[in-house]
């Protein structure tokens, strides 16, 4: 299903994406500790000559993980080499990758989780001693030999940490988690954005849109985009408040940026289940979700906001999810706050 606040790329994000993203640290809005983390890694490779060492960013989709990846090729004045772990099929081909680069070099790989096998086991050279080792030969005249690589940084990007095999995960010097955004941090995101697309926003309008934007980056460009048509339509033009919201209304995106689904799968858990604890793939049956998409897009943030918790049994929600619902609270919060 397509949802509006899907916070997965969608084809229309990407021309968009291109011209908002921002090209330097100083331009990249929020994630203080990331960044501030990043800037000491940076300024001391430089300070010393020597190529940065191996990053990894995770977190949900659309909080800026391949932003961050372009703006550290940028911080670096170096080359951004873009690949992904399905992409990349054989250990020839992240052989063929990792020889191609030049000292320094940025190698991105997104949804690293999804690199097999084989192609990590090359990685782990790479990434420790610059170096990969290729069999020559056949049977048993066949020897190894060692080649020696450009010093490069990796840079992975995924948004389930936990599906990082140790091996791999232990080979980054710096790991950064990418959290949600405040409201304020996405209010200023989005008078960004509206200043470099020329779209007339007032500041109550920025915040309206900000705090329906599911603490995502991605969104509140998106949304930018949708409500600035119906202001061209419905109004002068101009994003107030007012505007903002019709439009996020018509959307089916409320107060605190949830749609239909997010409702659904809470209204769910409170009916269907009692709010007693429910299991990830038991609720994707009774609502026809995919578990991978609750588990790493809806669920992350609904937890974020406190709107469900997680027990050793299963997921409950919320007092502050029921009054969001209008659901009796008595009824409701007798199975998951005992
Ligand atoms: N800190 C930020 N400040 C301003 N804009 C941002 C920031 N982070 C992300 N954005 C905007 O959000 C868009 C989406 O970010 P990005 O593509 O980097 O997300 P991602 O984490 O790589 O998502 P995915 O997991 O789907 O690959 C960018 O094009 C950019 O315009
Ligand atoms: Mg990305």
């Amino acid at each position: 299903m397509d949802r509006i606040i899907s916070t997965e790329l969608m084809e229309e994000d990407h021309i968009m994406e291109l011209s908002l993203r921002p090209q330097l640290l100083s331009e990249y809005i929020g994630q203080e500790k990331a960044k501030r983390n990043l800037k000491i890694f940076i300024e001391a490779a430089k300070l010393r000559g020597e190529a940065l060492d191996h990053v990894l960013l995770y977190g949900p989709p659309g909080l800026g993980k391949t932003t961050l990846a372009g703006i550290i090729a940028n911080e670096m004045d170096t080359h951004l080499k873009i690949t992904s772990g399905p992409a990349i099929e054989k250990p020839g081909d992240i052989a063929a990758i990792l020889n191609g680069l030049q000292d320094g070099d940025i190698l991105f790989i997104d949804e690293i989780h999804r690199l097999n096998r084989q192609v990590e086991e090359v990685l782990y050279p790479a990434m420790e001693d610059y170096a990969i080792d290729i069999m020559i030969g056949k049977g048993p005249s066949a020897k190894s030999i060692r080649l020696n690589l450009p010093h490069f940084t990796l840079v992975g990007a995924t948004t389930r940490a936990g599906m990082l095999t140790a091996p791999l995960r232990d080979r980054f010097g710096v790991v950064n988690r990418l959290e949600f955004y405040t409201d304020k941090e996405l209010t200023v995101i989005v008078e960004r954005s509206a200043d470099l697309l020329n779209v007339p926003i007032d500041q109550e309008g920025a915040e309206e849109i900000g705090r329906r934007s599911r603490g995502t980056p991605r969104l509140a460009n998106r949304l930018l985009k949708r409500v600035r048509d119906f202001a061209q339509v419905r109004s002068d033009g101009t994003i107030t408040a007012q505007v903002a919201r019709q439009a996020l209304d018509l959307l089916e995106v409320d107060s605190l940026g949830l749609d239909a689904t997010d409702r659904n799968i809470l209204s769910t858990m409170a009916g269907k289940f009692d709010n007693k604890p429910v299991g990830l793939e038991t609720l994707a049956a009774s609502i026809g979700e995919d578990a991978g998409t609750i588990e790493d897009v809806i669920e992350p943030f609904l937890l974020q906001r406190g709107l469900i918790q997680r027990t050793p049994r299963g997921r409950v929600i919320t007092r502050k999810a029921c009054e969001h619902l209008g659901l009796d609270l008595q009824v409701y919060l007798d199975g998951g706050e005992q």
